[in-house]
């Protein structure tokens, strides 16, 4: 995914690290919470499946066309991983991360518990991460704006208990590190 788009890459680096955090401050599991974070690392799979189109836009405003294409993500990413029977939590973060709790999400839009809680905890790290980040059309906001956006959503789009719990876990441990672009190391075939 990297090398179609570095910031899908480091997004999805992002979004797996405050997963893990979310699902630790819940007090879930080791076994959910290492689910979880690999549903936040997958999360956006299915944009591999997407066309150049979408990747060289830079635009925020997409045509009818390509929303529809983006919001076909989650099902494609779904619909790789059952290739591999992966668990449960993995395929529930990756199919239903665009759902939100009053029904407004794609793809089916699910609301408030029938969204399962992997799911819930990879949209608000999504969300933040999105929000206190650049992309290309729209700069980062700060973390105190990010606050202020994340409360707005809650109970509305995002999990409202979950949400608190993001908060105070950044207010505590501070945002994940931007990580500068890496450049992949040139791998040499000679055998010596
Ligand atoms: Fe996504």
């Amino acid at each position: 995914m990297g090398r179609r788009d570095s910031y899908t890459h480091a997004h999805a680096q992002r979004v797996a690290a405050y997963s893990r955090r979310l699902a630790i401050k819940a007090k879930l599991s080791v076994d959910m919470s290492r689910d979880i974070t690999m549903g936040g690392m997958l999360h956006d799979l299915g944009k591999l499946a997407l066309s150049d189109t979408i990747f060289s836009n830079k635009q925020a405003a997409l045509s009818t066309e390509m929303i529809g294409e983006v919001r076909s993500h989650p099902l494609i990413g779904a619909a790789l991983l059952q290739h591999i029977h992966c668990n449960a939590n993995i395929y529930h973060a990756v199919l239903f991360h665009h759902e939100r709790i009053d029904g407004s999400g794609y793809p089916f839009g699910l609301h408030g518990n029938e969204i399962p809680l992997a799911a819930k905890i990879v949209s608000i790290a999504d969300c933040f991460d999105a929000i206190t980040t650049d992309r290309p059309y729209q700069r980062r906001k700060s973390r105190r704006h990010a606050f202020a956006l994340l409360d707005e959503m809650a109970g509305r789009c995002l999990d409202e208990a979950l949400v608190r719990l993001m908060i105070e876990d950044v207010r505590i441990h501070g945002m994940e590190p931007i990580m500068p672009r890496l450049t992949v190391p040139h791998v040499s075939s000679d055998p010596r």
